[in-house]
């Protein structure tokens, strides 16, 4: 991050930048839970949050994060925009920057799009989900919350189960995972698995079961259905019987295996009610953690560099 004025995806950051955020946010959050005031140490600066698709965790997340800060934020949404007069996204950030914005939040359906408008820009951009691309500061809040419960993730044993084809969470917590030395495995039907994916340094597991014993964190992904042109399996309760996270497939699981999942989640499809209101569920865990990971960045990215 230090050499960078953007931050569009993990896979771009070095194992020791990655480790350094994940410290810090830790640090943080304990002074926020110590003293609820946070400095005011971006005071007087304002940020767009520019979100071509719908979003609720990530971008309050920013936003309250921002506002800790001391900053203001203005929300962008598509309809909202010139995009919608036929304006190029370009031309619309570029006025953004001519009216002093310090930074662009950007969430869109192209992947990609974060970094072409990156380049264009002096002014920072971050990157708040792209396509099925990446989704950096989601892979970093999870890093966060997994780090929290079990320290070093060196040699952890790690299952990302879902539709891992059409997520961006999935591809930001490989880079972030496997620069932090856990054995990263997937799951999902073979339509939602890339056929190239072990060159992630990742490995597929057909049925989760085989492995649940020496697992320590399942991620738990939706299926993305508004990125899916095609029926990639034959129905929902297919899915759910093969892939679902219900309890029996977590029979001879380690009592403290961890459960996350990025939100939004869909009960009785991906995972089962019973599961994501257990004991190991950490999914509000998450949440939380996402506003403390958002000011570390934010502090990195504009407070560090000015
Ligand atoms: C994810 C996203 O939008 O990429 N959600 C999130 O940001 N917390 C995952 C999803 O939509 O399934």
């Amino acid at each position: 991050m230090k050499s960078s004025k953007d931050l569009v995806g993990l896979r771009f950051l070095s194992s020791r930048e990655i480790s350094d955020l994940v410290k810090e946010t830790l640090s943080l959050k304990k002074s926020l839970a110590q003293s609820s005031k946070p400095k005011p140490s971006l005071s007087w600066r304002t940020f767009v949050t520019l979100f071509f698709e719908p979003s609720t965790r990530t971008r309050v997340s920013f936003e309250i994060a921002i506002k800790l800060m001391g900053a203001s934020a203005v929300l962008i949404t598509k309809e909202s925009s010139s995009v919608q007069k036929g304006e190029t996204l370009l031309d619309t950030v570029l006025n953004l920057q001519a009216m002093g914005v310090d930074g662009v939040i950007m969430r869109h359906p192209d992947g990609g799009s974060p970094a072409f408008i990156a380049k264009h820009l002096k002014i920072p951009v971050i990157n708040a989900g792209d396509g099925f691309h990446e989704h950096p500061t989601q892979g970093l809040l999870d890093l966060v919350t997994m780090t929290e419960k079990l320290g070093s993730l060196k040699n952890k044993n790690v299952l990302i189960l879902g539709d891992i084809a059409h997520s961006r969470v999935a591809r930001s917590n490989i880079w972030a995972l496997t620069k932090s030395g856990a054995n990263v495995f997937v799951s999902g039907p073979l339509t939602l698995i890339p056929a190239d994916i072990q060159k992630m340094g990742v490995t597929y597991v057909g049925d989760l079961r085989t492995i649940v014993s020496k697992l320590d964190v399942i991620n738990v992904l939706r299926i993305q259905s508004e990125r899916q042109q095609a029926g990639f399996f034959p129905s929902i309760r297919e899915y759910r019987h093969f892939f679902g996270l219900t309890r029996d497939k977590l029979q001879d699981a380690k009592p403290e295996l961890l459960i996350l999942h990025p939100g939004p989640i869909n009960r009785g499809i991906e995972i089962d009610s019973e599961v994501v209101d257990g004991p190991q569920t950490l999914i509000l865990d998450q949440v939380q953690n996402g506003i403390a990971l958002r000011m570390t960045v934010l502090k990195h990215l504009i407070e560090d560099k000015t």
